[in-house]
Parts: structure tokens; C-alpha cells; sequence
């Protein structure tokens, strides 16, 4: 049988054909076959196959056409093949490239919608954290006390007993130590000479900065100490055996116990705000002398002990005042422990326990919830 394809490698007179009427059968078969094959190419690999098999200059279709009924073509023929071979040409070249046109356009769409950014999308929200409550506390009272000149230092929390305790007057079978259950550390014996002496214990204060920072600077010195302390306690509501403190320590030539009360009184109102008022109450540390405790008119009930709503205020229990903190004018036997000339240098020293300031200020009744870092309640203060 003979099919378009293979005619068109035969001359007319093979085929049969003498007459021009039956040439437009013939075109018109072959015009067919192309819109056939030309809706087959899908894709760029497939048109440049179909472009090559009809406008291919060795064997693409119409050279073959060219080559095998018009050249030889009866002079009686020449004229309408040359004419039907120029259209079916022209009807060729203008599908072809239509059709690469459409190829490329779509692969731009697809591309493109590939590719498409939608700016309008909300973005991917990650979670973002916040500062512990504890730090931001931390981060009030430095505020605070760096406005007045303080230095905020700290130091390590594993302390050996003379930092903790000796050069705080505090010596060995002093019944003091009693009061803060240690935790010391058992290490395995070391080698190396430098090695700090054991036993090593956690802090229980921050009072060993103190010391440390008096060892490395000369007066006038006001630094404050935020940090963790550790002490044997058992856990519940109000105990915990980590909390945290600040510690201050000012020294110079020239401060009296007025100095002393009037930064503390200058703290609590910022802290709490203006209307609260102070008191003091005579305390005992080893380290300061005299040594005072520190309260505030409580903030929440005005200082009444009574509840808005009729009854005694939850914060300070009906009592009105609320321990807030001890603290002292440094006692001057420390100064001999840090080579200061005891009797040119004065100064005072408090210990701020954080975890139940912040639990005061911010109403919150379990000191266990700043170590359990539930994000349904680090959430409440971002
Ligand atoms: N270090 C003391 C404590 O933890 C507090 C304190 C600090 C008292 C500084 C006086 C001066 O209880």
C-alpha cells in the first residue's frame, strides 16, 4: 500500500498521476498527515522530531516533494505543484512555529507556576521565646542599680568553704552555718597542684562576691551580684533547694548608715513604686554589723492588711509589711580578710532573694513553677 509517507519518495508518474485535479487529493492527504502529527508534538523533543521530518533540508518532507514530483514533474504539472507545494509550505512553517510558541508558553507557565511566590501568604510563625521571669527580675533591679552607680559582676557558683564562709566571718563551727544547709562536693582527688582545695561546696549566697570582688579592686567599690545560690532545703511551695539572689556591695571612704537606707528606700520604690515605705528591723549576718532586715509597706493592700473586698490582704496576711530582705553595713572584720584598712573605709551590704520578690510582684504562689518552665505559664510573661 501506499501511504503519504512513502509517496512522496516516488515521482507523480509512479503514483500514476498526469493530470493537475488530482493533485489536490494528494496535498490535501498530506496536509492531513501533518495536522495529525503536528497535534502529537507535545513537548520541545517531539516538535524539534516533527520540524526535522517535514522541514529537514536533506529528507524533511517537502525536499522530498521538491525533489521527487516537482523537479521531474511534466511541464504540464510543474505549475500547479510548484503552487500546492508553496502553500502546504507556507501552511507547514506557520503551524510549526505556532506550535513552538505554544510549547515554550506553556513550559514558561509551568515554570512560572512552579516557581510562584506568594508574597500574600502568611509566613511560617516560629515560636518566640522570651526572657525567664526570674531574668527579667534579675534585669529590673540591675536596671535599677545601675542607674545609681552600681556595677553588675558575677561569680561561680561552686565556691570553696573560705569564699562561702571563713572570709565572711563566718568560721568553721560557727552555728550560722547551721542555717545554710550545704551542699558540698565530692570530687575525685586531683593531681594537679593548682587545683582549688576540697572540699568544694554550691554557694548558698552570693555574699562570696563579696569577698571576690574586694580582693580584686580597691575602694571605692558598688557592684550588685545576680545569681544562683543552692542550699539543702526540701522542695515545696515556698522552698527550693536552687533560687536566686542579687547581692550589693558598696564600699568608699565616706558612707554612713544613711547612704545604706536611703539606696535601699530608693530600690523599693522603683521596684515597687512610689507610695510604698520602708522599715528596718534589727537582724544578725556575720558578715555586716549592724545588721537589719528590710521591709516594705506591702504594694498590694497599701499597706492596710486589708483585702478590697473585705477580709486580710493574701499578700502580707493582715500583717501590713512584708519581708523583703537583710542586709547591713559591712561588718570590719571582713575588711581584714580583703586588705582593706578598716578604719578609712566603711560600707554596706544586702542580699536580695529574688524568687520571692518576683513571686510577690507577679502573684504567683509556687516557687516551683520558676524551675518547671511550663510554657503555658512562661507564656503569661513575655
Ligand atoms: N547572704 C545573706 C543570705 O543569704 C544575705 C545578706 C547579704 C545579708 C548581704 C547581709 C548582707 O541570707
Amino acid at each position: 500500500m501506499t501511504t503519504p509517507e512513502n509517496k512522496t519518495g516516488q515521482p507523480l508518474v509512479h503514483l500514476g498521476i498526469t493530470r493537475p485535479e488530482e493533485l489536490s487529493t494528494l496535498f490535501a492527504e498530506l496536509r492531513g498527515r501533518f495536522d495529525a502529527d503536528c497535534a502529537c508534538a507535545h513537548d520541545e523533543s517531539s516538535w524539534k522530531q516533527f520540524r526535522d521530518a517535514w522541514l529537514g533540508r536533506k529528507s524533511g518532507v517537502l525536499t522530498q516533494i521538491t525533489e521527487n514530483w516537482l523537479k521531474p514533474a511534466t511541464l504540464g504539472l510543474k505549475r500547479v505543484v510548484g503552487a500546492s507545494l508553496n502553500e502546504l509550505r507556507a501552511h507547514v512553517e506557520s503551524q510549526i512555529e505556532a506550535r513552538r510558541i505554544a510549547i515554550e508558553s506553556r513550559g514558561e507557565e509551568s515554570s512560572l507556576l512552579r516557581e510562584r511566590i506568594d508574597l500574600s501568604l502568611p509566613g511560617v510563625i516560629r515560636p518566640i521565646g522570651s526572657h525567664h521571669l526570674i531574668r527579667q527580675v534579675f534585669q529590673e533591679i540591675e536596671d535599677i542599680f545601675v542607674s545609681i552607680g552600681f556595677s553588675v559582676v558575677e561569680g561561680p557558683e561552686i565556691e570553696t568553704p573560705y569564699y562561702n564562709f571563713e572570709a565572711l566571718n563566718i568560721p568553721e563551727f560557727h552555728p550560722v552555718r547551721d542555717d545554710m544547709d550545704t551542699f558540698y562536693l565530692e570530687l575525685p582527688p586531683s593531681s594537679d597542684k593548682n587545683a582549688a582545695p576540697t572540699p568544694l561546696l554550691l554557694r548558698t549566697h552570693t555574699s562570696p562576691m563579696q569577698i571576690r570582688t574586694m580582693e580584686k579592686q580597691k575602694p571605692p567599690v558598688r557592684v550588685i551580684v545576680p545569681g544562683k545560690v543552692y542550699r539543702r532545703d526540701n522542695p515545696d511551695a515556698t522552698h527550693s533547694f536552687a533560687f536566686h539572689q542579687i547581692e550589693g556591695l558598696a564600699v568608699d571612704t565616706d558612707i554612713t548608715f544613711c547612704d545604706f537606707t536611703g539606696t535601699i528606700e530608693y530600690f523599693v520604690k522603683q521596684f515597687f513604686g512610689p507610695s510604698v515605705k520602708t522599715r528596718f528591723r534589727p537582724s544578725y549576718f556575720p558578715f555586716t554589723e549592724p545588721s537589719v532586715e528590710f521591709d516594705v509597706s506591702c504594694p498590694f493592700c497599701g499597706g492596710t492588711g486589708a483585702a478590697a473586698g473585705g477580709g486580710t490582704c493574701s499578700k502580707c496576711k493582715g500583717a501590713a509589711w512584708i519581708e523583703l530582705f537583710g542586709a547591713g553595713m559591712v561588718d570590719p572584720a571582713v575588711y581584714g580578710f580583703v586588705n582593706y584598712d578598716a578604719k578609712k573605709v566603711s560600707g554596706f551590704a544586702f542580699g536580695i532573694g529574688i524568687d520571692r520578690l518576683a513571686m510577690l510582684k507577679y502573684g504567683i504562689d509556687d516557687i516551683q513553677v520558676f524551675f518547671q518552665n511550663d510554657v503555658r505559664i512562661l507564656r503569661q510573661f513575655p
